[in-house]
């Protein structure tokens, strides 16, 4: 099977981690990655920058940008699978989204801001997902920058059969003609945070964090012109 009807199958049968009392891990992540994503759009004019979000699934982070600034008449977002197009233009009737793969797309178009948030991580395949990087970096803007979130080792071991870990290495070669700057933000492993939750210990949560012992490998990196 390969890569992209491997995801469709994943997807569509996929029970989503929605926050609830007893489940506070999507609410955890979520205030994490807003905490790391303001420090690296520190210095940006957000209203006035262009976004591209490739794989950007339901559109829940383009809503997240959003709510950082970025105005909606100046977002891409580009989903493959049609399900989650479906959902992302339901809730986002007023944004250009595109419903490819992101390989076939031949627009020369650059972007001041383009993610790809855990989506190099959900390809199994090497050979495409350093593709789509490299593909990606052709399209940062001259001031533009490429913000990835994923889970990084550089071994690439499979976490399971639909994620697989990404190199920092390989990313760094593939991108040697730009700066990278690593935000190793850290996050305790997704099962003790949902366990603590459960419990109702989610305030334990920063102090077994900083012992970094229980903790994963998912951050955010970004990559940008040399200036
Ligand atoms: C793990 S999800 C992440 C979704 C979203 N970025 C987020 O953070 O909520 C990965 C998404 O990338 C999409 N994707 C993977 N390969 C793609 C490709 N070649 N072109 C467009 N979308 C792709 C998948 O369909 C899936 O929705």
């Amino acid at each position: 099977m390969n890569d992209l009807k491997r995801m469709e199958k994943f997807y569509n049968n996929r029970v989503k981690d929605e926050w609830s009392v007893f489940n506070c891990y999507p609410f955890f992540i979520d205030c994490k990655q807003t905490y790391v994503l303001t420090k690296i759009l520190n210095n940006i004019d957000l209203k006035e920058s262009t976004f591209l979000d490739i794989g950007a699934g339901e559109g829940n982070f383009i809503l997240k940008m959003i709510s950082l600034g970025i105005s909606p008449n100046n977002i891409v977002a580009i989903e493959y699978l049609k399900n989650r197009y479906d959902l992302l233009h339901k809730k986002l009737p007023n944004i250009k989204a595109i419903n490819d793969d992101f390989l076939n797309i031949d627009d020369e178009k650059k972007y001041d801001i383009i993610t790809l948030m855990a989506v190099l991580t959900s390809i199994i395949d090497n050979e495409i997902r350093y593709a789509i990087l490299e593909k990606a970096l052709s399209r940062i803007s001259e001031n533009g920058m490429l913000i990835l979130y994923d889970y990084f080792d550089d071994e690439e071991p499979l976490l399971n059969e639909n994620y697989r870990a990404l190199s920092l290495k390989k990313v760094e070669a593939i991108s040697k003609k730009y700066k990278l700057i690593r935000y190793k933000d850290v996050y305790l492993r997704s099962k003790y945070v949902k366990g603590l939750c459960k419990l109702g210990l989610q305030s334990l949560i920063p102090f077994i964090e900083f012992l970094k012992i229980f903790n994963d490998s998912y951050h955010f990196v970004v990559i940008e012109n040399e200036k």
